[in-house]
């Protein structure tokens, strides 16, 4: 396959978007996690990602060991949380119940996904290397549709992932994603891009108050002092899910990745919407924010330019 073409034809059966639309699907043709890609594919790969496109990979199939599939019954969930979550550095699985059997066996599912996901992404973007640090890994075996959740917690309206308690100092979210059931699509929307958003939004939102950072830190309310670049990324969040008109006028696309898809996207970037879909992994890497070659479209860029000081100073 390293001779294909990476911009090539869509193998899904979903019409090619019209001229003029919005389209951030990139199909790729790799069929294994650590394919054979020449220095210009890996270019391309980069440039798209870090302009906010969505690197999809159709015949990517992430696949079960012989006894596994059972693991895509929610009723290994605790209840309490709705994904089983694996950290980069744990040795067992958190948010998962069943016997000790069962659990070593999430444990080994899990692993496996972040291993491949980590090899994905070594391989694709070895300029990363040395700025990536694997962060948490999870499976999500509940249907999203008709979940009952706050709005601000409701991943079916459009937004860029951004984590109240868990200020990302710049580092960047980078996701891969893989739909692991096997019938049903996992249904996407995906908006204009970052800096269109941005411009929206951003005159809407404020700077801390002096002292807000420590205080918030010492009350727990976030794991380390925010940054501004926090701040403002979490307020891009909330004002984008609370405006109802925002979210169905807003340039858009749905894309259905059907089962055994693989994609990669920027999601603290890209402006998604999860709308339905029984199972996925996903893998999360943080990269320091010198990985990014592109300073046009990446937040702490956008949000600098627009506020006209640098964001990632403290
Ligand atoms: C999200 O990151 O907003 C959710 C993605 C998904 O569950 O498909
Ligand atoms: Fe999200």
């Amino acid at each position: 396959m390293s001779e294909a073409p990476v911009l090539a034809p869509s193998t899904s059966t979903q019409p090619p978007a019209a001229a003029g639309q919005l389209n951030l699907i990139r199909p790729q043709p790799y069929t294994d996690w650590a394919p054979q890609v020449t220095a210009e594919e890996r270019a391309m790969l980069r440039r798209e990602l870090e302009q906010g496109a969505v690197l999809y990979f159709p015949n990517l199939n992430f696949r079960f060991q012989p006894g596994e599939e059972r693991f895509l019954d929610s009723r290994y969930s605790d209840g309490k949380s709705k994904n089983i979550n694996l950290r980069a550095d744990d040795t067992a699985v958190r948010g998962a119940q069943g016997s000790p059997q069962d659990l070593a066996g999430l444990y080994t599912l899990i692993r496996r996904y972040a291993d491949n996901s980590e090899t994905l992404v070594r391989t694709l973007f070895p300029e990363y290397i040395p700025h990536m640090m694997r962060a948490g890994t999870s499976l999500r075996p509940s249907e999203i549709a008709g979940r009952p959740v706050s709005w601000r917690k409701d991943d079916t309206r459009l937004h860029v992932d951004s984590f109240p308690s868990n200020p990302m100092l710049g580092k960047r979210l980078l996701r891969v994603f893989h739909n692991i059931d096997p019938a049903a699509p996992r249904v996407w929307r995906v908006g204009e891009p970052f800096g269109d958003f941005a411009r929206k939004f951003v005159p809407k939102t404020h700077g801390m108050w002096p002292g807000q950072a420590s205080l918030m830190k010492l009350l727990h309310i976030t794991k380390r002092k925010r940054s501004e670049y926090d701040h403002r990324m979490l307020q891009l969040h909330d004002l984008a899910k609370a405006d109802l008109d925002y979210q169905a006028n807003v340039p858009q696309q749905e894309f259905q990745f059907p089962p055994g898809s693989t994609w990669i996207v920027f999601s603290d970037q890209l402006l998604h919407a999860a709308m339905r879909g029984r199972a996925m992994m996903e893998q999360t890497i943080y990269l320091a924010p010198q990985a990014i070659s592109d300073h046009t479209h990446s937040p702490e860029a956008v949000l600098s330019r627009m506020l006209g000081r640098p964001m990632l100073v403290s």
